[in-house]
């Protein structure tokens, strides 16, 4: 808030009197409440005025040889810099005409010889404050102007008419109108629902508020309308909408025709492995050993193409919202003996040990997708023994409650392999994503495993968490309901 006491010290006064003794009285006089400066002539008070911060008040006697106080006046009242001096003359003559004269030139008072002291000073004081209340209001205005200024957004004031009787120059801009032509135009003429009208009849997308504002003169219910040119904000949100919108077509062409590609691909290819396997086993009865290890190859490249097909199916089908859960009962037993009959050749292969801990299973059966949940579960184990040399691999199974009484079951695959850095977990469950550039040559791989056994364990109401350090190995876990159940998600990704 702007300070209505504005003078920090003592107000100042300048006293122009060619009479010495005058000048000496008015001096003494004031002193104790003021700052006095004097000057004995008009042209010394002029020099004074111009050359130091200006006076509150001054006070001026009329007849001076050269200058006369009535000229210094005139000269102070049609100077812009010194117009709002209050100027009090002082003068020896009654005359009347002389007193209209000098207030019809701008004084502020006019007092006549001989001075009583107390008076002069209680018009000074009135004066001094009077001068003091209009800088402050003054002050204020400019304030508040700043404040309407600094809007980003149209900011128009109108009367109960709906006339605008103020504004801010944003809105002149907005409207595309000269800095006063708003003035007294009805904001009717300007806004439209959400639109606004410019001054050439075009219109924009606007944000338009109306605020009820207190009527200074109780005369009707005055408006403060804020307008929001939201034309590049429009332009950028359609923008946005086309481009998701392509976005998503292009993508469901891309899984539909996935979709269709993998299917037709795995016809023949279920030929080739079929055909090389008979072709194995007729090569061993006749004998044509030679054969046998090219067509194990042809067979197990086959192989390796189909689980690949697979997947790039599997994501596609969930891409393209048609992966379905098929929810059963099953024992939880059954399912991990099952996992680790599949696995066990696997964790063979680097000479890892592998353990399976069951931990508190105080459910025996689960409600879920169980094929889906075996692939995920399998995904984990096979990346564990795939990143693990001569290390060790647990499986752990453990049941919980939480506390919005939410039956879960987790399942935790722990390996002492390579481990991730924060950089490369980042980068998980990212599409055809692997640590770096070096995994596939060195581990082979398409970066699909976690993708999809994340979504299959997003559909079923969980999730797959992982912590890892560096050489040190890596903890992956599924966390599921223990039943899950059927809902618009499950067929989300
Ligand atoms: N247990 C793990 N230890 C270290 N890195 C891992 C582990 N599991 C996954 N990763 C890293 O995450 C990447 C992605 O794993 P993901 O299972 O999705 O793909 P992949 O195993 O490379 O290929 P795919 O599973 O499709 O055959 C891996 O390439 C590997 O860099
Ligand atoms: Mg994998």
């Amino acid at each position: 808030m702007t300070n209505l006491s504005h003078f920090a010290e003592k107000p100042t006064i300048l006293v122009i009197d060619d009479t010495d003794d005058n000048l000496t009285f008015l001096s003494n006089l004031l002193n104790t409440n003021y700052k006095v400066t004097i000057a004995n002539s008009g042209e010394i008070a002029l020099q004074i005025i111009r050359d130091n911060p200006l006076p509150d008040l001054i006070l001026l006697d009329t007849f001076m040889p050269e200058m006369d106080g009535y000229e210094v006046c005139r000269r102070l009242k049609s100077d812009s810099q010194t117009r709002k001096i209050p100027i009090i003359f002082l003068t020896s003559t009654s005359k009347i005409d002389d007193e209209i004269y000098g207030l019809s030139i701008g004084a502020a008072d006019y007092i006549v010889s001989p001075i009583s002291p107390a008076i002069l000073l209680s018009r000074v004081k009135v004066h001094i404050r009077v001068k003091e209340i209009q800088d402050s209001l003054r002050n204020q205005r400019a304030w508040f102007h700043s404040i309407i200024e600094s809007a980003p957004d149209a900011m128009l004031v109108t009367d109960d008419k709906g006339e605008i009787v103020l504004c801010n120059s944003r809105a002149a801009v907005i409207f595309g109108y000269g800095s006063s032509e708003l003035y007294f135009k009805n904001i009717s003429d300007l806004v439209y629902e959400s639109a606004g009208i410019r001054k050439d009849g075009t219109e924009f997308p606007a944000e338009v508020s109306f605020n009820d504002l207190p009527n200074l003169n109780d005369s009707g219910v005055c408006s403060c309308v804020l307008v929001r040119d939201i034309t590049e904000r429009t332009r950028v949100e359609n923008e946005i909408r086309e481009a998701k919108e392509l976005a998503e077509t292009a993508n469901k062409m891309k899984s539909d025709f996935l979709a269709n590609m993998s299917h037709e691909l795995r016809t023949p290819l279920n030929a080739i492995i079929g055909y090389s396997e008979i072709l194995q086993e007729d090569a061993e009865e006749i004998g044509q050993y030679e054969f046998v290890a090219d067509l194990k190859k042809i067979h197990s490249s086959g192989k390796h193409l189909l689980t690949l097909i697979n997947d790039i199916l599997d994501l596609s089908k969930i891409e393209a919202g048609k992966m379905d859960l098929n929810l059963d009962d099953f024992d939880l037993k059954h399912m991990i003996e099952d996992v680790e009959t599949i696995i066990h050749p696997l964790m063979g292969k680097n000479n890892n040990q592998f353990v399976i801990e069951k931990k508190d299973l105080f459910f025996k059966t689960m409600h879920a997708d169980v094929t889906k949940l075996k692939q995920s579960i399998f995904n984990l184990l096979s990346n564990a023994a795939k990143f693990t040399n001569e290390g060790l691999i647990t499986l752990t199974v453990r049941n919980y409650i939480t506390d919005d009484d939410d039956e879960r079951i987790a399942f935790s695959v722990s390996d002492t392999g390579i481990g991730l850095t924060e950089e490369q977990i980042g980068k998980l469950f990212v599409d055809f994503s692997q640590a770096d550039s070096s995994t596939t040559r060195k581990y082979g791989g398409t970066g699909l495993g976690l993708v999809i056994s994340r979504r299959f364990c997003r559909m079923m109401g969980g999730d797959i968490t992982v912590c890892s350090k560096i050489n040190e190995g890596s903890t992956f876990t599924i966390d599921l309901p223990v039943a899950v159940k059927l809902s618009d998600e499950n067929t989300m990704t």
